[in-house]
């Protein structure tokens, strides 16, 4: 299992330097570099002698729980993989690195019908997909499941039905105040300047420098090769000082969570992450329950002031703070604020979910997408670049992975409370730039677990119930209500 670890961080290692340093002359030498590495890997972990040797552990009853608990992980895995037959996986694979090009020459142009024969071929694969691994119920329940096991549409389905209308009543009273003036954030911020200050505010909320680096890449991402290598990326644009700023913050949630997984299981899965629910909840947390608190702007705001002298010498806090709350239906999912953000996602999840019954068809999407987003969000879609092209995930044929991403600001605000519970310190400790007694909350709680427990056994064993959506509600409207004064 070890050695298979290591080619997929050797993997991991060459695709994170595509994504950063690479020169662009590399780009078929590197595809067949990584297409091998895959390959090896795939075959690595399919042989029949690992097999025999699982299934024969597997039945062994007096090894330790964690013991037990990698050997039926690694089987449950094994199982997986050998339901999709090679010459799919080749093909779908062919597949996606075409949709993917086409997705951006069609993003280019704005144009959907660029794409629109790639996305249909990938929708069909992964009908045939989901045949080959199987479901219960929804035939979505294949695809939500590869990346939430356990998530379902009827899951899922009560989940954003719940939130729906108390965010909608939260936006409907929030557009009766007058809109906050964020113009601060968007004056010009040198690139030199932003790159210093990220750096330091990774060191101050306990980045492990010696065992990860930060750089810039187009889209900011985090990848590992493992917890003791974790690699982090940002973008900067020099008029919005927020575009870096918070997904910085991001993905420095994503990274600590890495950094804080057992090196010891290297290569099982108990040194693997839990869900991507929960890598999604650690990174909300770190970007919006602590990242846009007054709390940890009272210690941070001073600093950034004397960074930024010119721009911000003469701001309040009290401004910044609303400024960097503000809230306004807009297009673009990933710079959507927390409480629109939810819509984004119930959108591409109603659609994928009638996408996969036969209920619309690929040819529907841009005119659903825009009547969604005239429904949920009353904006108009001025074209599909800033519409149905927005997001790359279809193109890689990550069908059910939007979902992750509202789970994971709900387990965020649910494990927050938590952590303010048990640690009657924590917003004092915040206040006086402190992260350490929130890092070891977290490391002690869900980063040390790897993927021991699923997200709902995790929650439950932290929390003692379920994942609740009323902890999300409570804490945006309490936040909202006094920012907006409502
Ligand atoms: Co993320």
């Amino acid at each position: 299992m070890q050695k298979i670890a290591d080619l997929r961080y050797a993997l991991a290692v060459l695709q994170w330097d595509q994504e950063t340093y690479m020169p662009p002359k590399s780009n078929e030498a590197r595809a067949r570099q990584v297409a091998t590495l895959s390959e090896l890997s795939h075959q690595m972990f399919t042989d029949d002698g690992l097999k025999n040797l699982l299934y024969e552990l597997n039945k062994i009853n007096d090894l330790q729980e964690d013991e037990k608990k990698n050997i039926s992980l690694s089987l449950y895995d094994y199982e997986q993989q050998t339901k999709i037959p090679g010459e799919f996986v080749r093909k779908l694979s062919e597949v996606t690195s075409r949709s993917f090009q086409s997705w951006v020459d069609a993003r280019k142009t704005g144009n959907f019908k660029i794409f629109e024969p790639l996305l249909a071929e990938m929708v069909a694969l992964k009908k045939q997909e989901a045949d080959y691994l199987g479901y219960e119920g929804h035939i979505y329940n294949a695809l939500l499941n590869q990346y939430e096991r356990g998530a379902t549409v009827q899951m899922l389905d009560r989940v954003f039905h719940s939130i729906q209308q108390p965010l909608k009543n939260l936006l409907d009273k929030i557009s009766t105040k007058p809109p906050v003036d964020d113009s601060t954030l968007l004056k010009h911020f040198p690139r030199e300047q932003q790159w210093k200050f990220s750096m330091d505010l990774l060191k101050k909320m306990g980045f492990d420098f010696n065992a990860g680096r930060q750089d810039i890449s187009e889209h900011p991402f985090t990848t590992s090769f493992s917890s003791t290598d974790v690699r982090i990326t940002t973008r900067i644009d020099e008029n919005d000082f927020g575009n870096m700023t918070w997904s910085c913050i991001h993905e420095l949630g994503h990274g600590l969570y890495e950094q804080g997984l057992p090196s010891s299981e290297y290569g099982l899965p108990l040194g693997e992450y839990a869900s991507l629910s929960i890598h999604e909840s650690q990174s909300r947390l770190w970007e919006n329950n602590v990242g846009r608190s007054l709390a940890c702007w009272q210690f941070l705001f001073p600093v950034l002031q004397q960074s930024f002298p010119e721009q911000l010498g003469k701001t309040s806090i009290e401004s910044f703070y609303k400024a960097i709350n503000k809230v306004q239906p807009s297009l673009i999912r990933t710079e959507a604020d927390e409480l629109t953000y939810h819509f984004h996602v119930i959108i591409r999840y109603e659609l994928e979910k009638k996408l996969m019954e036969g209920a619309i068809q690929v040819n529907d999407i841009p005119a659903y997408w825009n009547e969604q987003y005239k429904k949920y969000l009353d904006i108009d879609v001025p074209g599909d670049k800033q519409g149905c092209l927005q997001d790359v995930h279809w193109s890689h044929g990550s069908f059910g992975y939007f979902p992750t991403y509202s789970l994971g600001s709900l387990y965020a605000a649910q494990f927050f409370k938590e952590a303010s519970n048990q640690l009657p310190e924590l917003n004092v400790d915040i206040q006086k730039g402190q992260f350490q007694t929130l890092l070891s909350w977290l490391r002690e709680h869900i980063h040390q677990y790897g993927r021991k427990y699923t997200s709902e056994e995790l929650c439950v064993k932290l929390t003692g119930e379920p994942l609740n959506i009323e902890y999300f509600m409570k804490y945006a409207s309490e936040k909202y209500s006094q920012i907006y004064g409502l």
